[in-house]
């Protein structure tokens, strides 16, 4: 695995960067206090735009570690702050990246997440050398598993009431695209 971290990445219309801490106040407006969001994630929705700053607080200091890759999402033809996509785990033992995103509302379905998924697993695999990018989806959460197939993942399968997030205790849908997958 090459420590590369979270580098710039372009898309047709969008570039992913790094966060700073000047984007509390959209992440917070733009998706991190919206319940439907975090409807099927595994963090709370933020009360306060304290809650998002302490985030950042959090996050921004581990940019400096190689294996720490956390996008910002801003639309390139307005600078808009609209979305987030990270690896939330690396098992470096295997060569792979497990990947969370979520964006705001006012730009679901126009085909962006899975223009970023694209393109943040082409670095994972091509820059990173990653053998295999996973995500998983609450079973009632299936527009996120389209986002997956979307993007050339292959569907692996379901884990029953293997996992949680704000619903409770979920059947966790597998995703994953492995290096063999690319042509
Ligand atoms: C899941 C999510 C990232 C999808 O991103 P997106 O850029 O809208 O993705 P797409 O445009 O490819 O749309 C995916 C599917 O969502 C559904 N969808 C599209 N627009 C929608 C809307 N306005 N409202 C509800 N669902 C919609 C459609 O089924 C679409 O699939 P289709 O294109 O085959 O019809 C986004 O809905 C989101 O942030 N959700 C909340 C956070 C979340 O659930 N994250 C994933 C956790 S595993």
């Amino acid at each position: 695995m090459n420590k590369t971290g979270t580098r710039d990445i372009e898309t047709a219309r969008l570039l992913l960067r790094r966060f700073v801490i000047e984007d509390a106040d959209a992440m917070y407006a733009n998706w991190c206090s919206d319940p439907e969001v975090t409807r099927f994630l595994t963090w709370p929705t933020h009360i306060d735009v304290e809650v998002t700053r302490s985030v950042l607080n959090d996050w921004i200091p581990q940019y400096d570690n190689g294996d720490y890759f956390n996008w910002a999402m801003e639309l390139k033809d307005t600078g808009e702050l609209i979305g987030n996509i990270s690896v939330v785990q690396v098992r470096e033992d295997i060569g792979e990246a497990h990947m969370g995103y979520c964006m705001s509302k006012a730009h679901w379905g126009c085909d962006l997440m899975p223009e970023a998924l694209t393109a943040v697993m082409d670095y994972l695999f091509d820059v990173v050398g990653m053998n295999r990018v996973s995500a998983v989806h609450d079973v009632n959460n299936p527009k996120s598993g389209r986002v997956m197939d979307k993007a050339g993942m292959k569907r692996e399968g379901i884990l029953r009431q293997a996992g949680r997030n704000n619903q409770g205790i979920i059947d966790e849908v597998w995703h994953s695209m492995i290096r063999s997958d690319r042509t």
